[in-house]
């Protein structure tokens, strides 16, 4: 497709669609026993795309995301990031490749203060870096991690309560603490596994506010179940069913696909 010099709004899904995609999995499969989990699975995103992965329970959004980053090796196929194949890599050296993953609840310390995780959590990638990047960076490792913690803070919304207990933190709190605890790895591509599975229409509505603003200029790549925000958040959706692709396209072709009606509405969902 060719790219005009004023892209528009209209033409982001053109562009999504040419140049060469951050992420890219090449008939990704992984089985458990007899079940096909992920079944050879081909997905491209783009830079800078926020990509929603939606399908019934079980449809394998969740190995889909462990695929990714590492936490399970698929059976068959690969998965490339930035043109490069990741697929022996191991979880930190994804991390490191620029791969976030959202820590879930049990990653925070809770005995630690909301600032010492997001410390801690920028230095698990300093110190994955090679021996020689650390010597070269050590001077200015202290001083940059302090930097990065109070940064993601502030853009997180809990500057003020960085000195707080993390076990203390409000359930919705603590979901921002593991959006910000992603975000301290300063990662290329985040991948969030439900973020507000639990929170009340409220909270749902400032999370999904917040990781439009402090991850507005990533790679999102997001599983929801509330329909109607994928419909407005999303550059484009990938349907998932029984680990296969049912579809992949902007919010309002994916609601007008047929097969996706067929697989969702018996649940009335879309
Ligand atoms: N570690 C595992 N061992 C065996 N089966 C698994 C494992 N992880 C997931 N599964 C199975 O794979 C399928 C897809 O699971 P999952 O990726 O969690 O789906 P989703 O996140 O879309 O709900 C389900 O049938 C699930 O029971
Ligand atoms: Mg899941």
């Amino acid at each position: 497709m060719a790219a005009t010099d004023d892209q528009t709004d209209d033409t982001r899904e053109a562009s999504f669609g040419g140049g060469e995609p951050v992420l890219e999995t090449q008939r990704l499969t992984r089985r458990f026993g007899e079940l096909v989990a992920v079944d050879d699975l081909d997905i491209e995103v783009g830079q800078g795309e926020f990509r929603s992965i939606i399908g019934p329970n079980g449809a394998g959004k969740t190995t889909l995301f462990n695929l990714i980053s590492g936490a399970l090796l698929p059976s068959e196929g690969s998965v490339i990031f930035e043109g490069e194949d990741v697929s022996k890599l191991r979880p930190h050296e994804r991390v490191h490749r620029g791969i976030g993953r959202s820590f879930q609840i049990t990653n925070v310390f809770g005995g630690l203060s909301v600032r010492e995780n997001v410390r801690l959590a920028a230095q698990a990638v300093l110190q994955g870096r090679s021996p020689v990047e650390n010597v070269f960076r050590h001077k200015d490792s202290f001083d940059d991690l302090n930097g990065r913690a109070d940064d993601v803070l502030s853009r997180i919304g809990l500057a003020e309560r960085g000195h707080e207990q993390a076990s203390t933190l409000a359930y919705g709190d603590r979901r921002r603490l593991e959006i910000g605890l992603v975000l301290a790895t300063d990662p290329q591509l985040v991948m969030l596994d439900e973020p507000t599975a639990g929170m009340s229409a409220e909270e749902t509505r400032a999370t999904m506010e917040l990781i439009g603003e402090v991850l507005g200029d990533r790679t999102v790549l997001l599983i929801e179940h509330d329909i109607e925000l994928v419909m407005n958040a999303s550059d484009r959706i990938t349907v998932l069913n029984r680990g296969e692709e049912l579809a992949t396209g902007p919010p309002e072709a994916v609601a007008e696909n047929e097969q996706v009606q067929q697989a969702y509405l018996g649940g009335g969902v879309l």
